[in-house]
């Protein structure tokens, strides 16, 4: 076991409006205690229209659950119609912001180079990026795994200093189990982790190998969460459709309990 403190985070997507943000935050902290973050971390990362509220009800009511974004742009201010920066989500008390989640590299085109400007851009107003990654079906069976998300790392954190990436957090995502029902087993998920935490290890250090936190993501639910987190470089989960039931969500974080 390592002293990596186990990090599952909630991505709601473009998914529930404030009013139902607010609901699904009250019914989680009614059925997740303080003695199960004292275990795990959790994020929860709604949709710009939500944070305020959920940063509302967590601060007054003092819910156990860090504020979490799914996007930013990496400039600080400026002609950037829709856009959102760093320095907006930092004043409203976010920990955690996920960077290149595979929709947005494939929906919306970003570039590993513009991703790691946003892993900059995140860690310059202290907030934690969470890296994503993963290869697709066809790179998988062309034997390609390995080589496109070593290749997503390297190029993602390009410039950072160990010491920021001990701090952080890579979500290994592969892009044929998000949202399909079909979860990678414990066993490629755990080699493909060990894969992020090797290239992690060749380009920054044994110490920021052995301090990041790696999250798998992809179809995790209540009933696979277990053998996921019991590998032992998967040190956490990025949960998508599964967060959107306090149900479901509270029994992932609860996953050292199931049978
Ligand atoms: P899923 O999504 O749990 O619905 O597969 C995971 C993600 O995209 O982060």
């Amino acid at each position: 076991m390592s002293d990596r403190k186990p990090l599952i985070s909630g991505n709601w997507k473009m998914n529930l409006n404030h009013f139902e943000a607010l609901k699904l935050v009250q019914e989680l902290s009614y059925q997740v205690s303080v003695d199960d973050v004292e275990e795990v971390d959790v994020s929860l990362h709604p949709p710009f229209t939500d944070i305020r509220t959920v940063q509302t009800v967590l601060e007054a009511d003092r819910l156990p659950f860090h504020l979490g974004a799914q996007h930013c742009h990496h400039e600080d201010s400026g002609a950037f119609t829709g856009e959102v920066s760093p320095a907006m989500l930092a004043k409203l008390n976010i920990s955690y912001v996920l960077a290149g989640h595979s929709e947005r590299r494939e929906i919306f085109g970003e570039s590993d180079a513009l991703i790691n400007l946003k892993v900059k851009a995140i860690l310059k107003y202290e907030m934690t990026p969470i890296l994503c990654c993963g290869e697709t079906l066809e790179e998988r069976d062309a034997g390609q795994a390995e080589a496109k998300v070593s290749g997503q790392i390297v190029a993602g954190l390009d410039g950072l200093t160990s010491e920021q990436v001990t701090n952080m957090v890579v979500a290994y995502e592969p892009i044929w189990a998000i949202g399909t029902g079909i979860t990678a087993s414990a066993e490629d998920a755990q080699g493909m982790c060990a894969v992020v935490r090797s290239t992690i290890a060749e380009t920054f250090g044994a110490d920021a190998a052995a301090g990041i936190r790696i999250q798998y993501g992809g179809s995790v639910k209540p009933n696979n969460a277990k053998e996921l987190m019991s590998q032992p470089d998967i040190d956490g989960a990025l949960v998508g459709g599964a967060c959107l039931e306090a149900d479901s969500f509270a029994r992932i974080i609860q996953y050292r309990l199931a049978e």
